[in-house]
């Protein structure tokens, strides 16, 4: 049996590693390297293992793939996408031929080699040559609906070429080119916003969207990998022909694939795929290797989750040597001290490193890194490069062991560490300006308070002028002093004003998690939101009403008991309060319901609202805003210069509203505007 702690401990490790997902696949932003999530994810599989009992439905273990987030609609798919088998050598390569050709009698007649692309799996369907349908893999059973989406990507043919069948499904990736990706991070350094993290993620992301003109604005392209169900269609003896002929009707196949024969060939495949793992516009994690001959394929089968003819060959992180310049610190949104290594720049698994976290000191010091260390930097196929370990035989004389500061280099106040913590604070609060920096550009991100336009950039700049000093302040900004700021004018002024007005109503759980409580994230969050109703509720609650909660222990209710003590976080909220920030959720009872069941399409621009607002002023009377027009779409909210929505509008018949139509529609409902109150 279970204790209570282990209990206790299962719960929080649920609520903590549903939150990472949501936040790697919904959010495309991780706040854990996949090294931190993998350790919670294990510990947690250890657990149930143990005590099967504590294994929940919901348990994020019982949940396979990716998590989907619920904006689009599940498909399930036809037929499975199945996932491979992975082999990290060329012996357990040459293990997996063995067992293959057992199974078939002699090696097999041709492997085709492809490139395993880091991208996104997706699905879809052409119906005489029409492209009705694109679907993510998920579960690979089910996925979401991301037809609007894939319609949007210039690379994916909207229709196939003479000699299409009456139904053909492929699978494919869609990934973004690494130079689009550059390109991306090149404009966002210009806005002064933060760089997407790779192009996997933001390939993921931006397939995500819910409006599809933003899946289309990415540079987003696809490989064609595998055919998938298919009616009408002629017979292929081979993987490599029916990849032809796909290319043939139009569809992107990748040049880099290639058939060959002999297990010698497929390594010599695999060998130039690692030199030139970086060489091409696209990056990859692997190398699939596929028998090429389809009565092979039959023959060989499937096991529970994987093609027995297909195995992946995963390319293993990339590591290289460089110096340790320097270790440095940064202050966190919530003070916490994170020690990172100054590199000499790297070239590592794609991308130049030149920084990277050592986490805290006790990692520092079981590394045993010091400045001037040649260090072993490791960059795996995904997020955040890695120093492992120093080069002891390379070490200059009279190196010396780091330790933390004993002060803040940014407010000049004390840095304790706090018993059993591993992670050392700043303990100047807002007055620590890098804390107050962290602080306000997480407050206003997009799960938290979502307000567009104020990135590093805005933030820098509203506090070297003094116009503000805490979060609260966002709320009370005056175009005046907005309007001094270098490079501002009236337009942008404006923008940042609306946004900041949309952010008064959030919801609590957006509140919440901009609040920056540590272990209050997204989905704790919604989960203390939805129980309690009010931030004032929350804050009262006692720490036993707060534990008889599912997925929240002891060490949240600890966490929100001390900031409710730390510092002005007190004064926070009531300042908040006083700038007009909504501080709880309407009352079910109250909820405004003048649009349930109604569909908008938002497009143009507005005079009186940014999209975020005008969205918000729907949604919170009950309507849905999606991204599309169709047939049930009840209006098209059309602002100055709405395009290609407002001819597929009229074609359709779906009424168009003006934004004097549109703020009736928000006071009085559908019947003021005469729109059919139709439901999506
Ligand atoms: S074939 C039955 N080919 O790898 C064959 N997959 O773990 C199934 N992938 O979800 C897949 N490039 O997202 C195949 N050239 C390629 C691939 C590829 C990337 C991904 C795909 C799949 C995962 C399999």
């Amino acid at each position: 049996m279970a204790g209570a702690e282990d209990t206790r401990r299962a719960a929080e490790l649920r609520a903590a590693i549903t939150d990472h997902n949501y936040r790697y696949h919904v959010l495309v932003e991780p706040i854990v390297t996949d090294a931190e999530y993998d350790a919670l994810a294990r510990e947690l599989i250890a657990l149930e293992e143990k005590y099967p009992e504590l294994v929940t439905p919901d348990s994020p273990t019982q949940q396979v793939g990716s998590r989907t987030g619920d904006v689009f609609a599940p498909i399930r798919h036809v037929e499975r996408l199945m996932s491979l088998d992975n082999v990290d050598s060329l012996e357990a390569l040459e293990s997996w031929r063995d067992r293959l050709a057992r199974v078939l009698d002699g090696e097999p007649d041709g492997y085709m080699c492809e490139m395993k692309i880091d991208g996104l799996a997706v699905s879809l369907t052409y119906q005489s040559g029409v492209l009705v349908q694109g679907a993510t893999r998920g579960d690979g059973t089910v996925g979401e609906d991301i037809t609007a989406n894939v319609r949007a990507i210039g690379d994916i043919p909207r229709a196939l070429g003479a000699g299409a069948p009456t139904v053909l499904e492929v699978r494919g990736e869609i990934f973004m080119p690494v130079s689009a990706f550059a390109e991306l991070n090149r404009r966002q350094a210009e806005l002064g916003e933060k760089p997407y993290v790779n192009p996997r993620n933001t390939a993921a992301g931006s397939v995500r969207q819910k409006d599809p003109d933003k899946t289309g604005e990415r540079q987003l392209s696809i490989w064609v990998y595998q055919l998938g169900h298919v009616e009408g269609a002629p017979t292929f003896a081979r993987h490599s022909e029916a990849m032809q002929w796909l290319g043939e009707l139009g569809l992107p196949i990748n040049p880099d694939s290639r058939r060959v024969d002999g297990i010698d060939a497929v390594e010599a495949y695999v060998q130039d795929a690692l030199d030139h793992r970086h060489d091409r516009d696209y990056e990859i994690d692997g190398v699939v290797v596929k028998a090429d001959v389809l009565t092979e394929q039959a023959a060989a089968g499937f096991t529970a989750k994987s093609p027995r003819w297909a195995i992946a060959y995963k390319l293993p992180p990339e590591e290289k040597t460089t110096i340790l310049k320097d270790i440095l610190i940064n202050v966190g949104r919530t003070g916490a001290v994170t020690p990172y290594a100054e590199l000499e720049p790297v070239f590592v698994g794609g991308v130049t490193v030149t920084s990277a976290t050592l986490h805290n000191e006790g990692e520092l010091q079981r590394k045993d890194l010091r400045i001037g260390d040649t260090v072993i930097v490791r960059r795996a196929g995904d997020v955040i490069p890695e120093v492992v370990g120093p080069v002891l035989d390379r070490r200059p004389s009279g190196a010396e062991m780091w330790h933390m500061p004993a002060k803040c280099p940014f407010s000049g106040h004390p840095i304790v560490l706090a018993e059993g913590e591993a992670k050392a604070r700043c303990t100047g609060g807002f007055a620590c300006p890098s804390q107050l920096r962290e602080y306000l550009f997480h407050f206003a991100s997009r799960g938290a308070m979502d307000i567009e336009g104020l990135g590093y950039k805005t933030v820098d700049a509203l506090l070297s002028n003094d116009l503000i000093t805490d979060p609260a302040d966002i709320f009370t900004l005056e175009p005046a002093g907005l309007l001094e700021l270098e490079g501002w004018g009236e337009i942008s002024v404006n923008n940042l004003l609306a946004a900041i007005e949309g952010a008064k109503d959030r919801p609590l759980a957006r509140l919440l998690t901009a609040l920056g409580i540590r272990m209050i994230g997204g989905t704790v969050a919604e989960t203390l939101a939805r129980h309690f109703g009010s931030l004032e509720a929350i804050l009262a609650a006692t720490p036993e009403k707060l534990e008889e909660i599912d997925g929240i222990g002891p060490e949240i209710s600890r966490s929100l008991a001390d900031w409710i003590g730390e510092g002005d976080n007190r004064r926070l909220v009531d300042r908040l309060a006083a700038a007009g920030v909504r501080l709880a959720d309407p009352d079910p009872e109250e909820r405004d319901t003048t649009l349930v069941g109604l569909s908008v399409v938002i497009t143009g621009t507005l005079q009186d609202f940014s999209r975020d607002t005008a969205k918000a002023a729907v949604v919170e009377r009950g309507g849905k805003v999606t991204g599309s027009v169709s047939g049930k779409t009840a209006a098209l909210i059309a602002g100055e210069g709405g395009g290609s929505k407002l001819a597929k509008a009229e074609s359709l018949g779906v009424p168009v509203l003006g934004e004097a139509e549109f703020k009736l529609l928000l006071a009085d409902g559908p019947d003021a505007v005469g729109i059919l109150n139709g439901s999506d």
